[in-house]
């Protein structure tokens, strides 16, 4: 499964990136000459970003955080003060979800302020993979350390690092399993990443540390509610010191979803790709496809929208919808059931399925709405959502977990309620965003304000370097003690 969603990553990089590059690239080039020749017109946004580059230089490829030797120049960082720390991450699993990919980002931010950084996956398949293969590599050349999860190294490492992060309540297997009795002794200085909310967490088994632990650290107030509640009535423990902290855009996104020139190139590719004319209205769900986050629900309002508008004999642009996120050897039943029901509705020709994909700016470019329809409690985060707002979208999301405390209702997107007691609300909002084109906008507008009043890689990091600073200081005192 994991493989197939990497080569088809791969392949979408091998086969299509070069071709939207050296256009990327012609045309940047291009707006810096434009720019430099012209200095005393006004020069737009764009212009302004592409000629602080170096002339040649591909905006997409640019690394956002300096390998090591590389830091000339970097501007000071709100982590600074992990300077030459040793700081173990222990990962649960190494793949393209969520989970492992922030902890890497993480491991990426605290190179790039000169940290000593070691790597452990506590599960690891048995046989090679390409893309444990693939990440470690990444993370190798960038200086970070990677040692196996039950190597002496790793105890080593354990007992000597400064700080110690645990991603997903999963990795609390490691303790045990791999520190017996030792694990006591490095409680004082972890630090708890928690991005889940599913109920097969909360076992002993994986959290009866927690509350030894320094501090927990989660991506959502509700999230961190939840936890609260749970642990309490459940497993009869208590949270320790819990931060919440709100994920960020990485620089990398930021400068895509800002470069107008780079979004064009996108969106045409990519509406060609799907066979979409440029003043087609598009909505997309972008999720790896599981009940849990609801694409059959949303297939259900999409369709609900389509009849409402015929019904009231609206005039919109011809609608379609997009899901990106499929994987069709994992959730056969699920997959099925999508394609019969659009088949059944008469509705295949609007609705476009892609395989799950790690680059999803080219389709952020290329959309004019995000639905986030999770399901249930809804997202922990959603990372999705911030990287729509940052893109000028208007997001329809499930008033549940993460997403309300993301998007503002009315003001950068809609919110309706989790469930099927949504769908009806959903379609409803659809239709408003389809014929209100001012109003979408205006969200989409103000949802980028948002973005970049919170939600950027260096509030990320401003919001962790407070929390790894408390973290030190409560190990320093606890150890010594
Ligand atoms: C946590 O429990 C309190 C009191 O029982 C309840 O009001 C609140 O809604 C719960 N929160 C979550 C996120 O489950
Ligand atoms: C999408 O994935 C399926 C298998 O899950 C594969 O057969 C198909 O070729 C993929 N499509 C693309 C465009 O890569
Ligand atoms: C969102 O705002 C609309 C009005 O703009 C309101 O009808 C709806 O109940 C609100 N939903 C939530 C979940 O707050």
């Amino acid at each position: 499964m994991r493989k197939q969603s990497w080569s088809a990553w791969l392949t979408l990089q091998r086969k299509n990136w070069p071709l939207v590059m050296v256009t990327l690239l012609s045309l940047s080039t291009a707006v810096v000459l434009v720019a430099k020749s012209s200095s005393s017109s006004p020069v737009t946004c764009s212009c302004d970003r592409a000629s602080d580059r170096e002339a040649g230089e591909v905006p997409l490829v640019r690394e956002s955080v300096p390998s090591r030797g590389e830091s000339r120049g970097r501007s000071p960082s709100p982590l600074d003060f992990m300077k030459s720390k040793l700081v173990l991450l222990v990962s649960h699993e190494l793949s393209l979800s969520g989970g492992p990919l922030l902890l890497m980002e993480l491991a990426f931010l605290l190179r790039g302020v000169g940290a000593e950084v070691v790597w452990i996956t506590n599960q690891k398949p048995a046989d090679p993979d390409e893309v444990v293969f693939s990440l470690e590599h990444k993370m190798l050349d960038r200086g970070v350390q990677v040692f196996s999860a039950k190597s002496q190294k790793a105890i080593d490492t354990a007992l000597a690092a400064d700080l110690i992060v645990l991603n997903t309540a999963v990795a609390g297997k490691w303790l045990d399993a791999v520190l017996k009795d030792d694990a006591h002794r490095v409680l004082p200085k972890i630090l708890w990443w928690i991005h889940e909310m599913r109920g097969h967490y909360f076992k002993l088994e994986y959290v009866k540390h927690l509350p030894s632990v320094a501090g927990a650290m989660i991506d959502s107030y509700t999230t961190a509610e939840y936890w609260k509640n749970r642990t309490h009535k459940q497993l009869g423990i208590k949270l320790p010191k819990t931060y919440v902290v709100h994920l960020g855009n990485s620089k990398d996104l930021m400068e895509v979803a800002e470069n107008s020139v780079a979004k064009r190139v996108l969106r045409e590719h990519i509406r060609e790709s799907l066979g979409l004319r440029n003043d087609d209205l598009l909505f997309a769900i972008i999720n790896s496809v599981s009940r849990g986050k609801g694409q059959d629900l949303f297939l259900r309002s999409f369709h609900e929208s389509l009849q409402m508008i015929q019904e009231k004999k609206l005039q919109v642009p011809s609608m379609h919808a997009v899901v990106v996120g499929s994987d069709m050897s994992a959730q056969t039943k699920f997959e099925l059931e999508l394609r019969n029901f659009v088949v059944d509705k008469k509705i295949k020709d609007r609705v476009h399925f892609v395989n799950k994909t790690l680059a999803v700016a080219p389709y952020l470019a290329s959309i004019d709405v995000l639905v986030q329809n999770s399901q249930a409690r809804g997202e922990c985060f959603g990372r999705i959502t911030i990287e729509a707002m940052a893109f000028q979208l208007p997001v329809l999301g499930t008033a549940a977990g993460g997403t309300t405390e993301i998007v503002v209702n009315g003001s950068t997107g809609l919110l309706h309620p989790a469930g099927k007691e949504g769908v009806t609300p959903l379609a409803e909002n659809i239709v408003k965003l389809a014929t209100q084109v001012e109003r979408r906008f205006t969200m989409g507008k103000k949802g980028y304000e948002r973005v970049k009043e919170r939600f950027l890689e260096h509030h990320m990091a401003e919001r962790i370097a407070s929390v790894l600073r408390e973290v030190l200081h409560s190990a320093q005192s606890r150890t010594r003690s």
